[in-house]
C-alpha cells in the first residue's frame, strides 16, 4: 500500500488551479514510463481530461534541448540550466495553461528529478536548484503569480542495482542511463531526501515487485489522491 498520505497536502494548499498536476519520478530502469498509460486511463475515467507530456520535453524548444541532454557531453551547470530551460517553456507554454483549463496533467518526471539527478548525482548546490524552481516554475496565472509545482508525485523506488540489471536488458542507453551504479545510488538518495522532505506530496511506489502489482500500488495512490483532493469526477 502507498505510505504516504496526501491529506496534509491538499489540506494546507488552498487550490491554485482547476485540473490536477500529477509527475511520476525514479531513478532510469524502475518502470515508471510503463505505468503512464494505464495512469492515464483512470483519470479518465474519472471524468478527467489528460494532457500526457514528459521533461526534459514537452516543447519544440523543450524537445530540442532533451536531444542535447540525452546525447551531448556537458557540465553540470550546463545540463543544470538545460533542464530549467526546458522546464521554464514547459510551464508556461504546456502546463499551466493547461492546468488553468481544468485537465489532468500527467508528466514523465519533473523538478524532483532535477534535485535526484543534478542534485544528488552532479552535486550542483540544493540552494541553486531551489532558486531555478523559483524561477522556472513561477508564472502569471489569473492575474497572480502562482508557483507550480506537482499536487502529486509517485516516486517509484527500486534498488539501484536492480534498476541496473533492467535496463541492461533494455536496448540503446543515453547518457544518463550510461552513468555507474555509484551515480544512481546517489540520484536514489536524493529522491528519498526530496520524498521525506515533501510533506505527503510524494507516494512512494515498491517498483520492485511484478509489473501487476506495482500497477496496483499506482491505482490505489491515484485513487486516495483524487478522493482526498474531492475531485473524482465519476
Ligand atoms: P526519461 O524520460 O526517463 O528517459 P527515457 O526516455 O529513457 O525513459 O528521462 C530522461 C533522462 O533525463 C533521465 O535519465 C533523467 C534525466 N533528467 C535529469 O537528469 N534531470 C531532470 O530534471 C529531468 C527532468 C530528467
Amino acid at each position: 500500500m502507498p505510505e504516504a498520505v496526501f491529506h496534509a497536502h491538499t489540506q494546507r494548499h488552498a487550490r491554485k488551479w482547476a485540473g490536477v498536476f500529477i509527475s511520476v519520478e525514479g531513478i532510469d530502469g524502475a518502470g515508471k514510463s510503463s505505468q503512464l498509460a494505464a495512469m492515464g486511463a483512470q483519470l479518465q475515467a474519472a471524468g478527467w481530461s489528460v494532457l500526457h507530456t514528459r521533461e526534459p520535453g514537452g516543447t519544440v524548444v523543450g524537445e530540442a534541448l532533451r536531444q542535447l541532454l540525452l546525447e551531448q557531453p556537458m557540465g553540470a551547470v550546463s545540463e543544470t540550466l538545460a533542464m530549467f530551460a526546458a522546464r521554464a517553456e514547459h510551464v508556461r507554454t504546456v502546463i499551466a495553461p493547461a492546468l488553468a483549463a481544468g485537465q489532468a496533467v500527467l508528466c514523465d518526471r519533473f523538478t524532483d528529478a532535477s534535485f535526484a539527478y543534478q542534485g544528488g548525482g552532479r552535486g550542483v548546490d540544493e540552494g541553486d536548484l531551489m532558486a531555478l524552481s523559483r524561477m522556472a516554475q513561477t508564472v502569471r496565472m489569473d492575474g497572480q503569480s502562482v508557483y507550480v509545482e506537482p499536487d502529486c508525485t509517485l516516486w517509484f523506488d527500486l534498488a539501484p542495482a536492480t534498476a541496473a540489471a533492467r535496463r541492461a536488458a533494455a536496448r540503446g542507453a543515453d547518457r544518463f542511463e550510461r552513468e555507474d551504479l555509484d551515480f544512481f545510488t546517489a540520484v536514489a538518495q536524493g529522491y528519498e531526501r526530496r520524498w521525506r522532505e515533501a510533506g505527503g506530496r510524494i507516494c512512494r511506489i515498491d517498483a520492485a515487485p511484478a509489473p501487476e502489482a506495482v500497477a496496483a500500488q499506482v491505482h490505489a495512490a491515484l485513487a486516495q489522491f483524487l478522493q482526498q483532493r474531492g475531485a473524482a469526477r465519476t
